[in-house]
């Protein structure tokens, strides 16, 4: 797996990290969802970078101009809710992606322990894809890694890039541990700390699926 942390280098991305973090603008839940959303594009300009690319032939006005065009087959995945604003980042650069759609959550066992109960999956076939998997905050990497895993048996994708916006060093090491040996990239916007005792990220920024959706029961 290869790590790639976008804020190591300096860009207008750290505008959006910074307001999606800040909880006087966290107050408009549309502004948190956009700036999610533009995070998004921005990975998916940054993994535009890794695709295959063959020459194809365009008519202009004037003459024949040869571009060159992504050849890959791509499905964008997304762990429900939290990862639909990424998602449509993602499909607004990726106009013909497919899409693939996952519900992860916790299941609390007690006050702090919990298991990540995957319950719905709605995929095309991902063999020999390139498959992007989105989920906003990369806290434990447990339902990542767990849907990652669950998502084999609709298919092997070539290549797995698996975007957050901010992981935590744990969660980091998890998937690094976890997926050493598979064709998988990590795309992050940032990486913090530390996990608190509920496993959330902090700083961070709260909860993701929460800010853009609204609380739930
Ligand atoms: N999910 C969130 O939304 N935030 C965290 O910090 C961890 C998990």
């Amino acid at each position: 797996m290869d790590i790639n942390i976008l804020n190591t280098k300096n860009s207008v991305l750290n505008n959006y990290l910074a307001e999606i973090r800040n909880k006087q603008i966290q107050t408009d839940p549309l502004r948190f969802r956009r700036n999610i959303e533009r995070i998004g594009e921005m990975m998916a300009y940054e993994v535009s970078k890794t695709l295959h690319y063959a020459p194809c032939n365009v008519e202009t006005p004037l003459a024949t101009a040869t571009v060159q065009l992504p050849t890959d087959k791509l499905v964008v995945g997304t762990i429900l809710r939290a990862g639909l604003p990424m998602h449509n980042g993602l499909l607004s650069v990726f106009d013909r992606a497919e899409s693939c759609f996952i519900s992860a959550f916790r299941k609390y066992t007690s006050n702090d322990e919990f298991e990540i109960a995957l319950q719905y999956v709605a995929t095309p076939s991902l063999e020999g894809k390139v498959l992007m998997l989105c989920d906003p905050m990369l806290a434990t990497g447990m339902s990542l890694g767990k849907t990652y895993e669950a998502l084999k048996k609709f298919g092997v994708p070539k290549h797995t890039h698996i975007l957050s916006v901010i992981g935590s060093e744990n969660g980091v090491a998890y998937l690094n541990d976890m997926l050493k040996d598979e064709p998988v990239s990590l795309w992050v916007a940032a990486v913090d700390k530390e996990l608190n005792s509920h496993k959330y990220i902090v700083p961070g920024l709260g909860d993701a699926g929460d800010l853009a959706f609204g609380e739930k029961l």
